[in-house]
This record gives C-alpha cells, structure tokens and sequence, in this order.
C-alpha cells in the first residue's frame, strides 16, 4: 500500500512517510553524488524552441520533446504558465504534501501548460524530490536569489546553489521583496542578468500601487520597472524572462473581479490587458518584435478559479502568478485545467 494511498486517510501519516522519504533521498543523493539532482532540471532552458532543442537530457528528456514538439506546432504561441508563488508557507514536510497532492492530480491536459512551483527556499530539495519521483512535468522555482555565485551575503542564496537543488525558475522582484526588502530596480536588474547569464528562468514582477494608480500613471510606472528590469539584456538573454504584471493592491485582496463583479471591481480584465500589451511593446522597444512576441505576461493578483477564465482569454495575457490559490491543491489545479483550455 503506497504511502499516498494511506495518507488519504491518515494525513499525519503521509507528513512522516514522505518526510522520511524525501530524507532518504536526500541522503543518497549526497552519496552518490547528486546525480539525480544536478543533472535533472538544472539544466531547463526557456520556453521557446532553440533553447529547447539545445538540452534535451536525463529523465526529463520525454516530457522536453513534447515540451519542443508542441512549440514547433505553434510557432507563434505562447504556451500558458502558471506558477504558484508559496510566499513563507508551507514547512519541508508541509511542502511534500502540498506538491504531492498537485502531482497527483497530473493529467496529460497538463502538457499544454508550463507549471511551476515556487515553495521557500528550504522547501525547494523537497518538492522537487516529489515531482522527480512522480516524473512530473511540473518545474521548480525559487522565490529570490542574489546575483554573485558566492560570496560574504549572510542569508542569501545563489543561482548555483539554487540549480543545485532542482529549481529552474526564480520569482525577481516581487512587490513584498520590494517594499519590505528594500529590492530596487538595479537590484531586480542584477538579478534578471545573473539569471539569463545562469540559463535559468526569470519571472519578473512589476506593478503599480494604488496611489500611483489613482494618479493615471499605472502605464508608465509598469513599463518604466520592465526597463529597469530588463536593461542591458539582449534578445536571446529575454528569452529567459517572464513578466509578471501584478497590481499591487489587487495581491492577497480578493479585489480582483469575477467576470460579473467586473464592472464594479478595482481591476478590470481590460486594465489588465491593457498594461500587458504596453508591457509588450516595450519589450519590443527594448529587446526587438520577436523576443516580444515570445516571452510571457502573467497577471497576478488574487487570480483563482472564479475569475481566471477572463485574465486566460487576454491576448497579452499568459498565465499567473498565483499566491493565495496556490496553496490550495482544488485551487491551484483548477487555474492550471482553465489555462490548459
Ligand atoms: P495573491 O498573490 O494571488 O495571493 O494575490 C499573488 C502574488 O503575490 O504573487
């Protein structure tokens, strides 16, 4: 009898059994070298399909191909992502069964859809040992990272350590790191280069406050953080990059609206729409038509079941950057059926 089988009645029980095996996984990892670890995801390169096709490898490589095959199908398209942003929830054993009850739920509907989990740091060896055990197409992600490889930044996590433990993608500059770090724009901008440079993907969050907002400068403010976000990076490097438009006073809110509270709510669908596409265009400025046409625009914002079917159907809009729902297996496996049409 599997351990998720008996966990279904006994919760406390599968903590301890899929804690004791992902202590175990990590512990032979360690012996033989990390072989499983080092070699998997590390390694997961953008979206788009010339990166694609350049690391094809491990385990992974099945779900790689089909990943290349369905870009090559629709060379134009983008492929829908929607990454699940934990924040500081969820302890190691905690965040076993959280991934575990998402894996479970896999379907190959899922193919269509990039996804993502982003848990804590501490968390991350754990998830990713889950979603390696299912051979999950799920992906891996940090919350934040520092821009140096190594060095005397007490606290701090690098982009090599982060590989190290199965994680692809980084969260950079989220709004809370922002506003309660201190992360400013050169900082979010180191970071976006030591991520392309790393081959790893970023997803980048920009968005206004309601003041600015409420001042009519919600457009230029956006597209002014995408410059800072994205300066000096050139096209191929773009690739590695996913904006994330969030509003910053439609996070952890509950205002967003469903399609019927539209009309009465804080942020419509077309204002989201409508920073998306000036998100694109100075992309493009920056960065040139095509490298726009491929990177992703995810909206974030209190994005659940209810009212994602309006964000999923905006040209400009690709996915989201989800927090709240993503800590709910019905949740978060709900925005990913709705994204995956
Ligand atoms: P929320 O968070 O979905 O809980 O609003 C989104 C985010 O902060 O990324």
């Amino acid at each position: 009898c599997s351990a998720r089988a008996v966990g279904r009645h006994q919760p406390h029980a599968e903590t301890q059994r899929m804690s004791f095996f992902v202590a175990m996984c990590c512990i032979a990892s360690l012996l033989l070298g990390m072989p499983c670890f080092s070699t998997v995801r590390t390694s997961r390169k953008p979206h788009n399909v010339a990166s694609a096709r350049a690391q094809v490898s491990c385990r992974k490589a099945r779900h790689a191909q089909k990943r290349l095959r369905f870009n090559e199908r629709n060379p134009m398209s983008r492929k829908p992502l929607i990454a699940g942003n934990w924040k500081m929830n969820k302890t190691p054993a905690e965040s076993v069964v959280l991934s575990q009850g998402i894996s479970n739920r896999y379907s190959r509907k899922w193919n269509k859809v990039d996804v993502v989990l982003c848990p804590p740091t501490i968390d991350l060896r754990s998830v990713f040992t889950v979603l390696d055990f299912d051979k999950s197409n799920i992906d891996v992600g940090a919350q934040n990272c520092h821009w140096e490889p190594s060095g005397a930044f007490t606290g701090e996590t690098s982009i090599p350590m982060l590989k190290d433990v199965g994680a692809a993608w980084c969260i950079v500059g989220h709004s809370e790191r922002r506003d309660y770090f201190g992360e400013t724009d050169s900082m979010v901008n180191k970071k976006v280069r030591a991520l392309a440079e790393s081959s790893f993907n970023a997803i980048v969050c920009v968005g206004e406050s309601l003041a600015v907002r409420d001042a009519g400068d919600a457009v230029r403010f956006v597209c002014d953080q995408v410059r800072a976000a994205l300066a000096g990076l050139d096209a191929h490097e773009a690739e590695y990059c996913t904006i994330a438009y969030e509003p910053i006073w439609a996070i952890g809110t509950g205002r967003t609206a469903t399609p019927e509270q539209a009309i009465l709510s804080f942020v419509s669908v077309k204002q989201a729409e409508e920073i998306a596409a000036a998100i694109r265009a100075t992309v493009a400025d920056l960065v040139g038509e095509q490298a726009a046409a491929n990177m992703r625009v995810l909206y974030g914002g209190s994005m659940k079941p209810e009212n994602a079917d309006g964000f999923m159907a905006c040209p400009n809009i690709d996915g989201g950057l989800i927090g709240g729902a993503s800590l709910k297996v019905e949740d978060f496996c709900g925005l990913v059926e709705i994204a995956s049409g």
